[in-house]
């Protein structure tokens, strides 16, 4: 792929963001929500993936003592199968690495075959369950950890 920036994202994101955003989730987050995470959670980091000047994907992550805690990963239907949802997950851990964070969790839901399988593409696996966690069908949680080689 020709013209991939990843960068920090900013509050000039958010709305393309959204529209990822709202793509991907059942219950996405709201735009309030994404401009907390980027201005004022300083735990957080947050980035984008652009190609041609457009925002194509996003991660984030709550970095919490010696955790990392992925929050959401997203990539427009239209970029689906073209290594974005990869070149995320590979710089959320390279931002781990480089902080020192020795492992990263996240929750996915039990029948989002294909995150799980970009998940365990970098090493996740499953380590329990979270029953009923999502409010709108009640799915199961899966919890998934990767530990980080130094
Ligand atoms: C999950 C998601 C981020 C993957 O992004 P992507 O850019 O399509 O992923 P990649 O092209 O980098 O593929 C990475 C891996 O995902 C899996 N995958 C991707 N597309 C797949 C498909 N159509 N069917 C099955 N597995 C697939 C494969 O394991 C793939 O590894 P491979 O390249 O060795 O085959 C994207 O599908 C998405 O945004 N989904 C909706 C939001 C979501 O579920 N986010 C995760 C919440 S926990």
């Amino acid at each position: 792929m020709d013209n991939v920036v990843v960068r920090n994202m900013t509050l000039a994101d958010i709305d393309q963001v959204l529209e990822i955003e709202k793509e991907c989730f059942s219950i996405p987050w709201s735009k309030e929500s994404f401009i907390t995470e980027v201005e004022k959670n300083i735990l957080a980091e947050y980035i984008v993936v652009e190609i041609a000047n457009k925002v194509v994907g996003y991660g984030g992550i709550w970095l919490i003592m010696d955790e990392g805690h992925i929050t959401n990963i997203g990539v427009s239907k239209s970029h689906r199968g073209y290594r974005v949802g990869s070149i995320i997950l590979e710089k959320i851990i390279d931002i781990c690495k480089e902080k020192g964070i020795p492992r990263i969790t996240l929750e996915v839901r039990e029948h989002n075959y294909v995150a799980q399988g970009l998940y365990e593409k970098y090493d996740f696996k499953v380590f329990g369950i979270r029953p009923n966690y999502y409010s709108d069908n009640n799915e199961n949680a899966l919890i998934m950890w990767k530990n980080i080689e130094k």
